[in-house]
């Protein structure tokens, strides 16, 4: 892929002009228009920037076996839900995974296909129109819906890959000397975008910090950041608002509620990526890489369980897709051996998507 020189999307002057007349800008706002804008945010240009061909891959680029074992999975689950049952997929990007689930299903569970209706949460029209081009075939079954308050209420399966990590964060210092947090913003400074800490009072984002003892803040280093994300929690507790009956699940690498925050990660996780590596600099040419950072499990758990969810398993990608293969293989041996073992493995294995990719299941 060309260099694109820093500058290149106009989404760098628009962000310099804000911060000109607002002053320093939360990285929340910096991150949601480098990925949403609506005609330049990284998002929206494209669709071959998720994959082998793009900047970064995910478990649906693997190929079609994480469709089939999720299709395998999600068939099980909606067998228990009598009548008309949905699955509503957020962050689907191209259609690909829903095409995969959606052919595996109309293959191997022809019951279950009549009476599925296949949601998809997007709100970028541009998004949905390239589903729709990857979905014709499965036109009478697919509704689009441009948000969680427009979709009806789910029985069935409502889940994302890879959506938790690519919502705005906030991320959040420690002043050893105050003792007190502070939030990184974004100013422009010697003709680059750099970090600028903002005291901000009681920004909305106190109130999810971290119950740490006092012993540890006493040791906390200076500048020791974290992130936290209102719009993914927001998400989370929409979600499982709409959801009647059935299950509500997230596939993303992240923190799980034992581990975050993490003590080895002094900076936090937010990283840029363009054409399969880290980028050094996460603020340079908004708009032309991806940006993330840690999916918080802890805190979906949360707020899943105060709105009256169960969880009902919180693994790793390994134990989850390996324990659905091997049902698959036990209850229907020729569908299990159908499959990509070479896909699998990628899938699953420790040093590959198994072990950093993690998956959290709540149930109603
Ligand atoms: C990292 S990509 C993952 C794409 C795909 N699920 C995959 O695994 O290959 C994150 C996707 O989430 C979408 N997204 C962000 N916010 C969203 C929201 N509120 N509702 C639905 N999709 C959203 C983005 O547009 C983007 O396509």
């Amino acid at each position: 892929m060309c260099a694109v020189p820093q500058g290149a999307n106009p989404l760098a002057k628009m962000i310099r002009a804000e911060i000109s007349n607002d002053g320093p800008m939360p990285f929340a706002r910096f991150m949601e228009l480098a990925l949403y804008h609506p005609e330049f945010g990284y998002y929206e240009k494209d669709a071959d920037r998720v994959g082998r061909r793009g900047d970064f891959v995910t478990s649906v680029s693997v190929g079609a076996v994480f469709g089939q074992l999720l299709a395998f999975r999600f068939a099980e689950w909606l067998g228990a839900i009598d009548g008309p049952v949905r699955i509503a997929e957020a962050g689907a990007h191209d259609g690909s995974l829903a095409c995969d689930i959606l052919e595996w299903l109309a293959a191997n569970d022809e019951p279950l296909s009549g009476r599925l209706t296949y949601t998809i949460l997007e709100p970028s029209a541009r998004c949905q129109g390239w589903q729709a081009k990857r979905l014709a075939k499965f036109d009478a079954q697919v509704e689009w819906h441009d948000s969680l308050a427009d979709a009806p209420e789910i029985r069935g399966v409502i889940f994302s890959n890879e959506l938790l990590d690519a919502f705005p964060i906030h991320r959040i210092g420690w002043d050893a000397a105050k003792r007190d947090w502070f939030e990184w913003a974004v100013t422009w400074r010697d003709d680059a975008f750099r970090w600028e800490p903002i005291d901000v009072g009681g920004g909305a984002w106190r109130a999810l910090l971290p119950a740490w003892p006092i012993e540890l803040l006493n040791v906390l280093p200076d500048r020791y950041t974290i992130e936290l994300s209102l719009q993914a929690n927001a998400w989370w507790r929409a979600a499982a608002g709409k959801l009647a009956v059935g299950k509500l699940v997230a596939l993303d690498y992240g923190h799980g509620p034992d581990d975050w925050p993490a003590a080895n990660q002094p900076n936090g996780t937010v990283r840029g990526y363009r054409s399969q590596k880290f980028v050094d600099d996460v603020l340079a040419n908004p708009g032309e890489q991806d940006l993330t950072a840690h999916a918080n499990f802890g805190l979906a758990k949360r707020i899943g369980e105060e709105v009256g969810l169960q969880t009902e398993e919180f693994t790793s990608q390994e134990r989850f897709l390996n324990g659905t293969f091997a049902e698959m293989l036990k209850s229907a041996p020729a569908l299990g051996q159908a499959l990509d073992v070479r896909q699998v493995q990628t899938l699953t294995h420790p040093a590959q998507m198994g072990r950093p990719f993690r998956v959290l299941i709540q149930s109603r």
